[in-house]
């Protein structure tokens, strides 16, 4: 593909963030004698770089975000003329993108029935875990506040949400934590617990989460809050058995299940939510990358109408109502992106091209497993797969960072941005990750797939 439009000099760009930009997630001592990454454009699957270098990028903008691609044009002009009409005013009072927007949200969500706007993940989940404990006030005089977390999890980078994080490298250094997060076991079935059955599985893993209840004491425990395919905790797509049980759970203690759709929300694993392949019944589901496809910055908190009852069943407690507020969440341009995002979703058919696409991504990657002894373990739905990597497999040993690192580095250096999980888990951060947009081709797909049968030859031979 030509490059879009012509290079710049970026020199003075570069020049200007190696000086004071501060990345996320970056140690940057190594800007002092090379550049830092500049992205100046992109078109489709690829972006391009300051020095004019083209990449297939097949994690969506680095974090799974860009599910319709780049350089959406629709997207662009929905965000404009609605800026011009009315770009902001607090969402204490409603506005025409946020009304239209939560009502297409909500058909696809049969069962919920309520959108809170924030405008990040770590703050749509803040939002869930602040109705929960107000529920516990409200109905259980404060006592049913915990609220359980699950190993490898992760609910984003505020405290509050970092302490219901279950990854242990990422919150070192950033303690100490709030309290009332409890943290339950992990449902990957490839790193199964020791003592834990090679048979049903999924139940165990579940029935883990009622023993922490049970030690907690089912009167303290106001919610439970789980990813549906646990994304940067290593890709892990839940067990068979699992959700069923879950939700008999939350069902039999009446603790509340808030779905973390951060990263799986519309269409990234082949369902509009990755809760929908498992026939779960959420009380909160939380949602931002996707929902517009980083075209606008917008997360949501939607409940069911039971939840949101709940806040106004007397009107005369001035107490009684959801006393939040998130300034950002009256931005109008995040709804208007969303609108226009989901048309393309649907007229597009990019779900069902998820759903083959991402077979093919699985297919490819079995067949790299047969190849490469150092891919123990394969893991995904829809577009967002993962290849676990081991010095060993008999023992699981898991492969060597700087290693893994060192495929991601070579697919960069044949223009494939691939990402694997970092600073997540100690020891762990072994899975290389892929989520292409949802308009990924078969070409696309094997030209990812192949980068990293190269890199893994020439990194372990
Ligand atoms: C599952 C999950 N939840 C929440 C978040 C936090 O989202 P944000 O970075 O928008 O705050 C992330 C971010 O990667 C995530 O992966």
């Amino acid at each position: 593909m030509n490059r879009p439009v012509p290079a710049n000099d970026l020199s003075e760009v570069v020049e200007a963030d190696r000086a004071h930009l501060w990345h996320h997630l970056t140690q940057h001592k190594p800007f002092e004698t090379m550049d830092p990454r500049v992205i100046v454009e992109g078109k489709g699957m690829r972006v391009w770089d300051a020095k004019g270098k083209e990449f297939l990028d097949a994690v969506s903008g680095g974090v799974w975000t860009v599910n319709v691609g780049y350089g959406r044009e629709s997207i662009a002009k929905a965000v404009y003329e609605q800026l011009l009409t009315m770009n902001y005013f607090a969402n204490s009072a409603g506005s025409i993108p946020g009304s239209i927007f939560a009502k297409r949200l909500i058909e696809k969500m049969p069962g919920m029935s309520r959108v809170y706007y924030t405008n990040s993940g770590s703050e749509a989940n803040e939002k869930a875990f602040k109705m929960i404990r107000q529920i516990a006030h409200k109905r259980y005089g404060g006592k049913k506040h915990k609220i359980l977390y699950r190993d490898r999890d992760y609910h984003g980078s505020t405290l509050a949400a970092m302490s219901a994080g279950g990854q242990d490298e990422r919150n070192m250094q950033y303690g100490p934590f709030a309290p009332g997060f409890v943290r339950v076991p992990h449902c990957l079935e490839y790193r199964r617990q020791d003592g834990a059955p090679v048979e049903n599985y999924g139940e165990w893993a579940a029935d883990q989460i009622e023993k922490v209840i049970l030690a907690e004491g089912p009167d303290t425990v106001g919610g439970l809050c789980l990813e549906p395919v646990t994304a940067g905790g290593g890709v892990i797509t839940p067990p068979e058995g699992y959700w069923d049980r879950v939700q008999e759970i939350c069902r039999k203690y009446e603790i509340l299940l808030h779905i973390d759709e951060v990263v799986c929300g519309i269409g990234r694993t082949g369902t509009w939510f990755g809760y929908q392949h498992y026939g779960i019944k959420p009380d909160f589901v939380t949602m931002a990358k996707g929902v517009a496809s980083g075209y606008a910055a917008i997360a949501c908190c939607v409940t069911t109408e039971a939840v949101f009852e709940m806040f106004k069943d007397d009107a005369s407690d001035p107490m009684n109502y959801f006393r939040d507020i998130s300034t950002f969440g009256g931005c109008t341009a995040g709804p208007a992106a969303a609108i226009e995002n989901m048309r393309i979703i649907e007229d597009e058919g990019l779900i069902e091209n998820t759903v083959k696409m991402g077979a093919r991504t699985m297919a490819n990657l079995h067949a790299l497993m047969d190849k490469h002894r150092v891919i123990g373990d394969v893991r995904g739905k829809g577009l967002f797969c993962g290849a676990e990597l081991v010095a060993d497999r008999a023992t699981k040993e898991p492969m060597d960072e700087k290693k893994v690192q060192a495929v991601v580095a070579d697919c960069a250096a044949q223009g494939v941005i691939i990402g694997a999980t970092n600073r997540s888990l100690p020891g762990m951060n072994n899975t290389l990750c892929l989520s292409p947009a949802l308009i990924a081709t078969s070409d696309d797909i094997d030209q990812i797939t192949g980068a990293i049968d190269k890199a893994l030859t020439k990194v372990f031979g």
